[in-house]
């Protein structure tokens, strides 16, 4: 019942995160977008520009202020509901998803042996962590060199991406520094930007300047949100993906994947520039490009026609002891409601067609058995690897024999 319950809980909460964390960086783009598109040539009387959008069956006419309006109108809208929410269902999906089984998600014992609490009190740490650094550095005399600043930023999240597959199962790591950084763009949100918004409001309403320092910094801080959207987005989908944080260079692999991604952020950001440059957006895919080329695996060995391969038979009762806990129609492990992925292996019909996912998850990524809890040994991992040669071979022989 408990593992039912937290299914439902963990569906709803992922369904609120999404939508909320879709509207926040909807918003976001939105009006990045908007900033880039203004008609500045429109500039007039402390309007900075303007613009018309067509949508929704109506058109929209737009103008943005240089400062602000001589009075403020009786309905201002606020955007912040989104970042809070998104932090909260997310820092909430955290609890459910990974640290209320921590022992089965977040512990690998292949990468550190650790106690749950341990595996908790590192992600933990590594939110706050990664706000105190990133407040600090931002406050510190080094913030009025941009680059330098978004330098460190980028060494500090890599640093962490390194210590934490040192400890944590490859999932954990990833999500944590996801975590990590939407904590840090949430903060940035909830204490420093909103505050320099009220100021500017509140200078309006008091008829004073507002504080330009301010203004400053929540730029600056509302600029580095830009950029982590895109490396944030793609931790949120990782877990689907085996290759990247089941892979032994798995920090790595997230290191590139994110200046991918900040690669291609910059480049929406100047593309609409005259004078930019125009390497970054081909930089980036060409990183993107050596990066699946240096992900792919390795070439089969030649398979020999006189040996004897292992039948999907020979292999059931090594997944009987090792899979079916979990990836049966009522699983017994604790924790589990329903068959993962509705990935069933009780049954040879079942084993038969999903061979390559499994030779997938049990020999190349190695992320089955979860966090190996059930022990698979290598002997056994090397079984299902001559197993699934087998299936390679009498499938190629099938194509040959059809082929004349
Ligand atoms: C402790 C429970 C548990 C055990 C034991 C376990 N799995 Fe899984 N398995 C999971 C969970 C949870 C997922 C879903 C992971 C996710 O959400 O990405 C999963 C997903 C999978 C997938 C789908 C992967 C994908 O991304 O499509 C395959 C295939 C799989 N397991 C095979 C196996 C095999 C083979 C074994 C035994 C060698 C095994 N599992 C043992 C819990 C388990």
């Amino acid at each position: 019942m408990e593992a039912y319950l937290q299914e439902w809980v963990s569906l709803l909460l992922r369904w609120a995160h999404f939508v909320t964390g879709v509207a926040w960086i909807g918003a976001s783009f939105y009006f990045n977008w908007l900033e880039n598109h203004l008609e500045r040539q429109n500039a007039r009387g402390g309007i900075a520009g303007d613009l018309w959008a067509v949508h929704g069956g109506g058109f929209y006419y737009l103008q943005k202020f240089q400062v602000a309006p001589e009075q403020l109108p009786d309905k201002l809208h606020w955007f912040k509901w989104e970042a809070y929410f998104t932090w909260f269902t997310g820092f909430s999906l955290l609890c459910v998803l990974y640290y209320w089984n921590a022992g089965v998600y977040m512990v690998d014992s292949r990468v550190a042996d650790l106690s749950s609490l341990q595996a908790v009190a590192i992600g933990m740490a590594s939110l706050l962590l990664s706000w105190l650094f990133y407040d600090g550095l931002c406050r510190s005399a080094l913030a009025k060199k941009q680059a330098l600043t978004a330098v460190l930023i980028f060494a500090w999240f890599a640093l962490l991406s390194w210590l934490l597959s040192q400890f944590l199962s490859g999932r954990a790591a990833y999500i944590h520094v996801g975590a990590a950084i939407g904590t840090v763009m949430v903060a940035n949100v909830f204490f420093v930007i909103i505050p320099s918004q009220k100021d500017l409001v509140d200078a309006v309403r008091e008829q004073r300047k507002p504080d330009p320092q301010k203004g400053v910094n929540a730029l600056a801080r509302s600029r580095h949100n830009n950029y982590f959207t895109l490396p944030v987005l793609f931790i949120m989908i990782s877990s689907h993906y085996a290759a990247t944080f089941g892979h032994p260079w798995n920090w790595l692999v997230l290191l590139v994947i994110a200046l991918v991604g900040i690669g291609v952020r910059h480049w929406f950001n100047i593309r609409h520039l005259e004078k930019h440059s125009r390497l970054v957006l081909p930089f980036s895919l060409l990183l993107l490009a050596a990066l699946i080329f240096a992900l792919r695996p390795e070439p089969k060995a030649a398979p020999d026609p006189n040996r004897v391969y292992p039948s999907t038979a020979d292999i059931m009762p090594v997944l009987q002891v090792r899979c079916v806990g979990c990836h049966q129609e009522r699983p017994d492990f604790p924790g589990i409601a329903a068959p993962p992925l509705g990935v069933l292996l009780n049954r040879e019909e079942a084993v038969d067609s999903q061979a390559l996912k499994i030779f997938n998850v049990v020999t190349v990524s190695r992320i089955m058995p979860l966090a190996n809890t059930t022990q698979m040994s290598d002997e056994e991992r090397k079984l299902v690897a001559r197993w699934y040669a087998g299936k390679m071979q009498t499938k190629e022989e099938r194509d040959t024999d059809s082929n004349e």
